[in-house]
């Protein structure tokens, strides 16, 4: 029987027909007025995604890059950063840390937790001369939201401390403003809520985090934000830009923006909220205390292997995600960021049943679609 595939995966995710129109054009040059024109529409975009005057940078790269862009830019070896470090891309901040020389104070969370605020409290008040602290909004490896109010706080109670926030599964899932939120350092990627393939990140720096520009002694070359935002301002980029993925988010950004980001945080919030209830409802539980609305995350039932659940949604026409390291063939990660309606999380959710039932779990079918079914009637 023919059955399509539907993709729900944290990244990447599907792409909206507007998107997939302006990267089937042929390629433009980018020395050229008409790519500036483009460029200088994007740039004015993404401040308005973000609520800023201040220049956000795109890198062609996937966020790994703006992240490393972080780290060599805003600091010096030898630099004391606290990391929260609650899942595989908190290991990444430390592992980025360390390796380009920064004094890293790693403080780990079992994944599925968020930070505990005395804790980091008392971290900072011991450390006075931390230099950043190093966060994800949303946890993608363990669908988890860490609260950014908080550390920002932190992190201005002290004398010269950035707040760096990996927006990478938060921007455009949630309203992120980061001149009212207090971040520094914000970055985030095409292939999350930007509705893109990979390979473009992007990245906003505050006037404080600017100030450390001139100090950075780490070495770098392709990822140099002062050469990057006076290349950018001029609405060019230093090397060959990704042009067709930034003709493409010149779109998905007017889609954004048309949509309204409290209305799009808004609709991320309901169909995270139906994913959360229908799972439960189905018997199954959340792998998060602190749940992200990009994706969720859960256990998958005792005797029921992941991996294979995961195939059997995959016959079903659902692609998921599993688990990353220790929660490898134990969790599924459904992702609901990005081009999703409601439709598309009771199909989800339906398609999820069958598989279990399909596996020999005790369920009965369409009671976790029903629970979501309700969790739309009230909301929209
Ligand atoms: C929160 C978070 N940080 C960092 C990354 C790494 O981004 P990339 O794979 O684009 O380098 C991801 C990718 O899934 C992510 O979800």
């Amino acid at each position: 029987m023919l059955v399509k595939e539907r993709l729900f995966t944290p990244g990447p995710v599907p792409l909206p027909p507007q998107v997939i129109k302006a990267l089937g054009q042929q390629i433009i040059h980018h020395r050229t007025p008409e790519f500036t024109k483009i460029f200088f529409q994007v740039r004015e975009k993404l401040q308005k995604l973000l609520q800023t005057d201040r220049d956000v940078i795109l890198f062609s790269s996937s966020g790994t890059g703006g992240m490393e862009a972080s780290i060599l830019n805003f600091f010096s070896t030898g630099d004391k950063v606290l990391v929260i470090n609650a899942g595989k891309f908190g290991q990444r901040w430390r592992d980025l840390g360390k390796t380009f020389g920064l004094n890293v104070i790693d403080y780990q969370i079992p994944w599925g937790e968020t930070y505990d605020r005395e804790k980091v409290e008392s971290i900072a008040k011991e450390n006075p001369d931390l230099k950043g602290i190093l966060v994800q909004q949303s946890e993608t490896s363990t669908t988890t939201y860490h609260d950014i109010n908080f550390l920002s706080k932190v992190a201005s109670s002290l004398d010269d401390c950035l707040l760096v926030v990996d927006g990478i599964t938060s921007v455009g899932v949630y309203e992120v403003y980061p001149e009212k939120d207090g971040i520094d350092i914000l970055v985030s990627g095409s292939q999350k809520a930007f509705m893109l393939p990979p390979g473009l990140s992007i990245l906003y720096y505050s006037e404080k985090a600017e100030r450390r520009l001139p100090k950075s002694n780490i070495p770098k070359y392709y990822f140099d934000v002062e050469k990057e935002t006076k290349k950018q301002r001029e609405g060019q980029t230093a090397y060959t830009p990704a042009i067709s993925l930034i003709i493409a988010l010149n779109e998905s950004l007017s889609m954004m923006l048309d949509e309204g980001i409290p209305q799009l945080a808004k609709r991320h919030s309901i169909l995270a909220e139906a994913t959360r209830e229908a799972v439960k409802e189905i018997g199954l539980q959340l792998l998060s205390k602190s749940p992200s609305n990009s994706a969720t995350g859960v256990y998958t039932p005792e005797g029921i292997d992941g991996n294979q659940l995961r195939k059997t949604l995959l016959d079903l026409g659902f692609r998921v995600a599993g688990g990353q390291d220790h929660l490898k063939g134990k969790i599924l990660r459904l992702a609901h960021m990005g081009y999703f309606d409601f439709n598309d999380i009771t199909q989800l959710i339906a398609g999820l049943e069958m598989a279990l039932y399909k596996s020999g779990f005790n369920i009965e079918l369409g009671k976790g679609v029903a629970k979501a079914q309700q969790v739309f009637v009230k909301n929209i």
